[in-house]
């Protein structure tokens, strides 16, 4: 599609609002990866040498429109100041005084971080008067969030209509790697979802039945689906009013010949915490006061099995809970066959979303992937052959003009 990038754009003296994806992985206030904050420095450098003050949006969380503490991105700005090597002056409210006097505080080369965007219900609800506010801080748009752009909200869709728009490097880069890996992937191709957002998810699933061979699933996904096949998952991660919906799935996945491949058998624990005691049952044999926590031996056998035939696999959620040990050693396994087959040349391995940049790193094998995308929900809505409300977005105020 036709959409400017920075580089067409003049950013000298403007201010530039630049849609951000700052959602990273964290074990209290601790980043435990900061993946997406490192990818997007080449578009912050680029501003920077350009002239432009930079005002960075981001949500994270999913606070619901409500003002929440423990959902500040504040605590974000020490991070930043060291990934990116600039200092970072940070407002309390992404809209309003505080939004308004960070902006004209901010000199060329500056960079400014506004609150959380999911404070105001605006945000999500694509608010007009909310994006309005939101614009009225500065000169350009820049989206360089892919991975918030399967997200129709105030900030990815919203301020387009509003401001001249375009890509940063991180979004052009993203878009250009998933097209060329993805618009026609070799066969068989095998999608692996996993992680413990599930509801979010499901839909995509459904229509990815069509596109993929294969759907391997792992984590608090594949209890969904175990829960709604009859089988007792104890006190495991679910989500036992999507069962219907996961019935559908696997009634679709019959209809186009997709092989939907779940753990036969699971590490299971009675509490979460490192090195607890374990057993590995079928899946059929977990005990009602026990949560299962990792795929088993055989679950993962299987699943290497189906990835030796494959040319393609796309992949987005750990199969457990790989954070704490050893409950990393399924995800971990499947990873590093992965990354011995794509070294060969033999399978394209594209991997997307915070959680499972952060298992492949904890994995060893970031570097051996074909592609690491910043992107979870998107990169599977974008692999659905959905367009996506924030690229789409990229050319409307052009088209309105
Ligand atoms: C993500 O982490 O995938 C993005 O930041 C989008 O977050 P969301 O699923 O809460 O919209």
């Amino acid at each position: 599609m036709n959409f400017k990038s920075i580089k067409d754009m003049d950013v000298n003296g403007k201010t530039v609002l630049l849609r951000a994806d700052l959602n990273v992985p964290t074990e209290g206030k601790k980043v435990t990866d900061g993946t997406r904050i490192t990818r997007l420095k080449p578009t912050i450098d680029y501003l920077r040498d350009n002239g432009a003050k930079i005002l960075v949006l981001s949500h994270f969380g999913r606070p619901d429109g409500e003002h929440d503490s423990g959902l500040s991105l504040a605590f974000l700005v020490h991070e930043l100041q060291e990934r990116w090597g600039a200092d970072i002056r940070f407002a309390q409210d992404c809209i309003g005084e505080a939004a308004q006097e960070c902006a004209a505080a901010l000199q060329p080369g500056d960079i400014g971080l506004l609150e959380n965007l999911r404070f105001h219900k605006g945000e999500k609800n694509n608010d007009p008067g909310f994006a309005q506010a939101l614009a009225d801080l500065g000169d350009i748009y820049v989206n360089d969030a892919f991975s918030c752009s399967h997200r129709a909200h105030a900030s990815t869709e919203g301020i387009a209509h509003l401001l001249p728009t375009a890509a940063g490097l991180l979004m052009e880069e993203e878009l250009q790697a998933l097209d060329q890996a993805l618009e026609n992937p070799e066969k068989p191709l095998a999608a692996v979802a996993g992680g413990s957002k599930i509801s979010t998810k499901l839909s995509v699933l459904y229509n990815l039945c069509e596109k993929v061979d294969f759907l391997i699933l792992g984590g608090g996904m594949a209890n969904t689906f175990l829960h709604a096949k009859g089988i007792d998952i104890g006190k495991s991660l679910c989500e036992k009013d999507m069962a219907e919906e996961a019935k559908k799935i696997m009634a679709r996945a019959k209809e186009t010949s997709c092989e939907i491949i779940l753990p036969v058998d699971l590490v299971t624990v009675g509490a979460l915490r490192e090195n607890a005691e374990h057993d590995t049952v079928a899946a059929e044999n977990i005990a009602s006061d026990k949560m299962a926590i990792d795929a088993g031996p055989q679950s993962i056998q299987n699943i290497m099995d189906k990835v030796q035939g494959c040319k393609t696999i796309v992949w987005n959620g750990p199969l457990g809970v790989f954070e704490i040990k050893p409950f990393d050693e399924g995800t971990n396994a499947l990873a590093r066959a992965v990354a011995e087959k794509t070294k060969t040349g033999a399978l394209v391995s594209i991997a997307g979303g915070g959680d499972t940049v952060a298992a492949l790193e904890n994995a060893g094998v970031v570097s051996d992937f074909s592609y690491i995308s910043t992107a979870g929900g998107a990169f599977l809505e974008w692999l659905e052959g959905k367009s996506l409300p924030g690229v789409a977005a990229l050319n409307a105020y052009e088209e309105a003009a």
